[in-house]
Formats: structure tokens, sequence, C-alpha cells
């Protein structure tokens, strides 16, 4: 047994457990009129209702003292201190920096203060930003920019992406952001043929500058630009880099005026609030950008300061937790009733999976637990055509966190009404279920032959108890996309604390990147014996078949 698994507390939630296993949430509600009220609470402009899990008061106080008896709260205060909490690179984990509002000096791991760092790199940002929008700074022509391509890919392109996205309503009206990540040539083939060389911005964003998708794609796009009429000497007009390897970007052939710098003391996932946030920035404005800012800045204060029982992120974490390891949860699936969140659940996948998805904890000792669930979603209502009949009638409970604003950005008709009534009938339906004298009793009263009626209820019951959390917002804008991300963020880190796990490491992603630059090789020279019959049989087959472009 593992030091969490023995803990008095973890023990205590086992046994609780026990109590809970045939507690049907509906009668929870019909017992206290005032659940709604008891569970859910409001904080920077987002109402969180968690009233639909499997808990009680006491399973909330038992997890809370899951959580300090794992100390969180003082992990939390060494997260904002900037100890060296990534243990094994050494480093500070400063993403709330990044959005910190007050010029109170934070010091990674002891060094300078951050804070005077973020602000240079980002007053740079805004005298950027406000050139290209403004027209003042342009391409090789003097003619405006109109287009900008993000090139990056993982922590260097989901959030990015996903808030460009999400924020499409506040998109300067001639400036259009796309973003290429993947090393599959169509991806950037599709993107480039749209473009004009003369009036596309190209942002090389990557924190090592190194990896192998990226610095393809960006060799790739500069040979485009060249071959379409650009020259060397206006590369620096049309490329620039965000990166915290200074050297690998001087090395690709971008200045230090073209380049924006970050530090290693922000995780790739967690970057989008530095210079890697520049195509939204570009896209919406610095005004933009500051109140998303502010809106992650909100939540961090919340998360700091808010006891532990109201405390949204704790609480999202910790049921989460009770979810996963006492309820048997594999997966979580997000499903944003919120069109331009549609990235969301992409982001996340990384959020989560890539900080949590680890069977080692800090002490380098097997893990005798779950950690992280498999994340999921895709918005609703299309989601409910697609994965929700498993959510309802599946074998095992996956919880589901539904998001969405009360007033649209595009309000047509009665579109609004019905995508809310559709998300509060999921969550309604998979807390109810529906029982067999209720289902019984429905096909009776729709005059369902007996026979017919006896071989169709069993699959008409709905078992319900199924887990829910319910984000709402007034709409949809940059402080309220701000708070969402960070409460996520937040929420992971908390799950990685109980979990004893080193939430900023990402070593699983290392193998398959060796691996693939030997085959990379391989697939031009023939397969060494070093591989599995599988690998060598696949690069066989593939080698006389691939076509390349030589030129
Ligand atoms: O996939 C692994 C990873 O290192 C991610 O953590 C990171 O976000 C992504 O690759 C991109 O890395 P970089 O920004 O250094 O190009």
């Amino acid at each position: 047994m593992s030091r969490l698994t023995a803990s008095p507390a973890w023990q205590a939630l086992g046994r609780h457990r026990e109590q809970m296993a045939e507690q049907q949430v509906r009668s929870l509600f019909a017992a206290d009129p005032t659940r709604f009220e008891r569970f859910s609470f409001e904080s920077c402009g987002i109402l969180l209702d968690y009233s639909k899990n499997r808990i009680t008061a006491e399973t909330v106080g038992l997890l809370a003292d899951l959580a300090r008896e794992r100390d969180l709260e003082g992990w939390r205060a060494r997260l904002f201190a900037g100890d060296p909490i990534n243990t094994t690179e050494g480093r500070a984990v400063l993403h709330t920096a990044l959005r910190q509002q007050t010029n109170e000096p934070v010091r990674p791991g002891g060094a300078d203060d951050a804070i005077t760092e973020v602000r240079s790199v980002m007053n740079r940002v805004r005298t950027f930003v406000d050139g290209v929008r403004f027209g003042s700074i342009t391409g090789l022509s003097g003619r405006r920019f109109k287009d900008v391509v993000n090139i990056g890919i993982g922590g260097s392109d989901l959030g990015p992406l996903m808030v460009a996205e999400a924020l499409l309503p506040y998109h300067h009206p001639d400036l259009r952001v796309r973003f290429v990540s993947n090393v599959d040539g169509t991806n950037l083939y599709d993107t480039l043929d749209w473009l004009d060389p003369e009036t596309t911005l190209f942002i090389v964003t990557s924190k090592t500058f190194t990896t192998e998708e990226t610095m393809t794609n960006a060799r790739s796009a500069r040979n485009w630009f060249l071959t379409e009429g650009g020259t060397e000497a206006d590369i620096g007009k049309h490329f620039i880099a965000v990166s915290a390897n200074e050297a690998e970007v001087r090395a690709f052939g971008i200045g230090p005026e073209s380049t924006f710098s970050f530090w290693d003391w922000v995780g790739g996932r967690f970057s989008l609030w530095s210079a890697v946030g520049l195509p939204v920035a570009l896209a919406t404005g610095m005004e933009r950008f500051d109140a998303l800012l502010a809106g992650a800045n909100a939540m961090d204060e919340h998360f700091r300061t808010a006891p532990l029982e109201s405390n949204m992120p704790v609480l999202l974490g910790l049921l989460g937790v009770w979810a996963i390891n006492f309820l048997d949860a594999p997966a979580q699936a997000v499903v944003p009733y919120d069109q331009y969140l549609h990235r969301l659940p992409a982001y996340l996948q990384q959020l989560d999976m890539e900080s949590n998805g680890k069977s080692v904890d800090r002490d380098g000792c097997a893990v005798d637990y779950a950690t992280a669930p498999v994340i999921f979603g895709e918005p609703g209502t299309n989601a409910q055509h697609s994965f929700f009949q498993l959510l309802h009638q599946g074998t095992r409970p996956i919880p589901v966190d539904f998001l969405a604003a009360a007033e649209s950005h595009n309000p047509f008709g009665d579109h609004q009404r019905l995508l809310l009534a559709n998300m509060l009938a999921q969550s309604e339906a998979l807390m109810r279920g529906r029982t067999v004298e209720e289902t019984r009793a429905e096909l009776e009263a729709s005059n369902t032959p007996n026979a017919r009626l006896e071989a169709l209820l069993p699959h008409k019951v709905f078992e319900g108890s199924r887990p829910s959390n319910t984000l709402l917002y007034r709409k949809l804008d940059p402080f309220t996309l701000g708070a969402l991300i960070a409460l996520y963020e937040h929420k992971i880190f908390v799950q990685g604390v109980i979990w004893n796990l080193n939430s900023f490491d990402q070593w699983g992603v290392e193998l398959g990147k060796s691996l693939a630059r030997t085959i990379g090789a391989e697939l031009a020279t023939g397969p060494s014996a070093a591989h599995d019959s599988s690998t060598i049989g696949q690069i066989r087959w593939l080698r006389p078949r691939m076509v390349l472009d030589t030129e």
C-alpha cells in the first residue's frame, strides 16, 4: 500500500464509499430541497453546480480532510512562491506570474524577479500587436498583414488555438489567424494555399525550438515564402519567434528584434498567458488579452485564498478524485454547450493527461491508485448524438462537465433556449435516470403490447446517479474565459497534489520522439534489425510505396 492509500483520510473515504454505493442521487435531491444551494456557488463570474454528484456534506468534508492531509495548502503556497516544484526538471512553475496584476516580485527558485521580465516582454508584445493591428508594422511591400499563421504544436498550439476560436466574436475583421501544427504536410499545404506571402506573418512558437514537427513546418513555410517572391532580407519582417531557447531561434535565422521570449518556469501547456498568446492578442487586441489575463488572475486569487470547501478548483479536483478513485470512473467528459469552446476538450486533453497521466509518484514509486482520467468531449448538442448513449447506459460512470453561457454571441431566434434546455435535460437525465416502474408506466401509457413491453423494458431503464458538474457564466468574454482556463489548470494541480505526482514534467512523450528519429532515417535507408518484426514489416511495406517531394 502506498502512503496515500494507507492514509487515514483515504481509508475514511473508502469506508464512506461503501455507505454511498447504493445511494441514489435523486433520493438525495428529494430529501433535501436546498441541495442546489448547498452544493453550488459562484466565483469570478462562474456558477459551479456540483449537486448532481454522488456526494453528501460528509463526502465533501472527507475530501477536504484528504486535501489537508496531503498538504494541499502547502503545495499551493509553494506553487505561487516560485519554489522548484517541478523536481525532475528542477524548475519553478509560475504561469500564475504571467497574469499577476500587481508588481509584487516573484522569484523562481530564488532567481531574478519574474514579474519585471514578464512586464518587459509583454510591453514589446503590446507594441508589436498594436503595430500590426493599426498598420504601422507591415510586410515587405508595405501592405498591411492580413493573415497570421502560428506554427507550433502541443502547448505551443492548443492553448492559443482554443482561445482564438473561443474569442472569435472579438477578432479584428481584416486579420485572420490560422494554426499549423501537424507535421502531415497537408496541414501546411492547405493553409499556405490561401495565402499571399506579402501579407502573411508567420509566428514560429516553440518553447524548445527543437520540436521536429514545428521546425519542419517552419522550414517549409520559409521555403514557400522564398519561392513565392520573398527574399532572405524580408524574413525578419515575416517570421517572428516565440521561444525560451534564444540560441536555437538565432540558429534558425530569426533575430532578437523578431523574438519574444518566455522562460523555463513556464510549462508548454501553461504558456498561453505569455507571448505564446500572441496570435490571440493579434486577433483580438491587447485589451482583450489583458482581460483574459485578469480573469485568470481572479481565479488564481480565488484558488489562493478561498477555504478548501468553497474553493472552485479544489472542489473540482476533489470531486474528480472521488469519481476516479472511489467510484471507478475511467474517463471525464467535457461538453461545452457553447460552440465557441469547441476546442476546449482538445486543449484539456493535453493539460490534464500530459500533467497527470503518470504511474510513478514524485518519489519515483509506482502508484497503487488510478491517476488522470481519459479526457474527451465535443460541443453539445452534437455530443448527445454521438457518445451520450454510453454516458447514460454504459457500464461505468463517466463524470461530465457541462459548460454554458446564459447569453449567446449570436442570438438567433430560439436557438439559445433550445441549447440550454438540452444541457439541463442531459444533466437531469444522467442524475435522475428512469426506474423500472417509471419505464413500465411510460410504455403502458403509450399502449405498448405486453410482450413487446417486457422485451423493451430492460433496454429503456436508466440507472441514474451519473455524476456531472455544471459551469454557467453570463457570456463567453475574455475575462470569463481566462477564469475558466485557470480553473482547470488549478483543478489539475490539486489532483496532482492528492496523487503525489509531479504534474509539470512529461517524460512519457520522449521515447516515441527518439524512436521517430531513428525510424525516420530507416524509412530512407531500410530497417535495422533492432526493431520488432511488426515495425520492420511496416517499414519494408512503406518504403517502395512512399512518394517524397525531393525538390
Ligand atoms: O509533446 C510534448 C511537448 O513537449 C509538450 O509538452 C509541448 O507543449 C510540446 O511538446 C511542444 O513543445 P515546444 O513548445 O518546445 O515546441
